[in-house]
């Protein structure tokens, strides 16, 4: 959680307004770029909706690889029965689902029997679960529920190992929510979270509300760069033109901007300690930042496709779309032997399994990594001013 979380009061207001939903109409994805503040505004959505009198359930999907249909339905019974477990049904509100004649704890072990005990398919058995939780939440005044699931895009259906976790998630949500129960998703994830749902299921296209966080406005820029020196008292601060340097390099996106103020500081801190300040050479930062966020992913690029990627970088679009037909055109003018359609195409497609474009729902495409054009046509050497203090 960085120590001032600057701007985003849009995102937030939008967040609150389906709060207020009685019956769930509309659930969230909030989609961004890497590094653009999705996991830690999703952070800051949580105390939101535990005030409002919601509970709030939810994991971070990305050490889950390959999850299959039971792998999800065992992290839904898991992550509820932690809200759950500290509440108690009566036997008659349990649909039969549960033979006691006492009161029942709604713990893990029950959910799972609600679960195993009921006839039919997983989706039904899912939603016989759901059924009783939600009796037992609206018995406790609460609003209902939120399922939070940070990195959603890994989620996908596979039919050739006949899993499909992904449908399955869409149709129990869909399904419960028209019951009225109120159950709402809120999933997190790369931009090629919203059109994967679409793909799983043609519904998910109404059922979702998206936010699409972009990169800071310069004023938020500003406020994310000054206000956690100001806060701390800190007696080292920036000057106006560094504050400024800081915004221009790090194009307004949130982890560029942590990046480069942690090291203008360790550095600074390296000449204190040494008796010599000077000033902070943004050269060797974007040589660190370049090694540390960038490199990895061109490497694991093959020559051709790099080549793709600098004809892209080439075009000077800077955050925008562009499309094939761009491509062709740019790579006559810049490479001795340009590309062909469908040899791009298929290159996009390699690139996008690699997470380094995605291709939006019209066909038009956009670096997943931002700022990846200027660190590609800086390859023959870094050249920047420094920051002085
Ligand atoms: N609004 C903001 N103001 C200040 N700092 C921010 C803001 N949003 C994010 N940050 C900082 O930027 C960094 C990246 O944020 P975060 O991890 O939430 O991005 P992300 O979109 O989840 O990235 P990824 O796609 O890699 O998961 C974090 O270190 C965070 O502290
Ligand atoms: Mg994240």
């Amino acid at each position: 959680m960085p120590p001032y979380l600057a701007g985003r009061d849009d995102e937030k207001r939008e967040f609150e307004r389906l709060l207020t939903q009685t019956t769930i109409l509309e659930n969230l994805v909030l989609t961004g770029l890497r590094g653009v503040g999705k996991t830690v505004l999703l952070d800051t959505f949580k105390p939101l909706a535990i005030r409002q009198g919601w509970l709030w359930v939810g994991t971070d999907l990305s050490e889950s690889v390959n999850v299959g249909e039971s792998a999800l339905v065992v992290r839904l019974l898991a992550d509820l029965s932690v809200i759950t477990s500290s509440m108690v049904i009566k036997q008659s509100e349990t649909a039969g689902f549960v033979s006691s004649l006492t009161d029942v704890t709604l713990d893990y072990k029950t959910l799972v029997k609600i679960y195993t005990d009921t006839p039919g398919l997983a989706a039904d058995k899912l939603k016989a679960v759901l059924e009783v939780v939600s009796k037992a939440v609206t018995n406790e005044t609460k609003r209902g529920v939120i399922f939070a699931y940070d990195e959603a895009q890994i989620l996908s259906d596979s039919p050739e190992n006949d899993e499909f976790p992904l449908s399955l998630l869409l149709d129990v949500f869909q399904s419960i929510q028209r019951k009225g129960m109120p159950f709402m998703l809120v999933l997190t994830g790369l931009p090629t979270l919203f059109s994967k749902l679409v793909e799983a299921r043609t519904f998910a296209e109404r059922m979702f509300h998206v936010v699409t966080l972009s990169k800071l406005s310069r004023d938020d820029s500003r406020d994310a760069i000054k206000k956690p020196i100001a806060d701390a008292n800190c007696p080292v601060g920036f000057s106006e033109d560094s504050v400024e340097t800081v915004c221009d390099h790090s194009g307004g996106y949130p982890y560029f901007i942590q990046f480069i103020c942690k090291e203008v500081y360790d550095s600074f801190i390296q000449q204190y300690a040494s008796g010599e300040v000077k000033a902070v050479p943004l050269d060797s930062i974007t040589r660190k930042l370049d090694a540390d966020f960038f490199a990895g992913r061109w490497l694991r690029a093959t020559d051709r496709q790099r080549e793709l990627l600098y004809v892209i970088a080439t075009l000077g679009k800077e955050d925008e779309e562009f499309t094939v037909q761009e491509i062709v055109m740019k790579s006559k003018e810049v490479l001795a032997k340009g590309f062909g359609a469908s040899h791009a195409n298929q290159l996009l497609s390699a690139l996008g399994d690699q997470g380094l474009v995605y291709k939006n729902r019209w066909g038009r495409y956009s670096f997943a990594v931002p700022l990846f054009d200027r660190f590609i046509l800086r390859q023959d050497g870094p050249n920047a001013p420094e920051l002085p203090f």
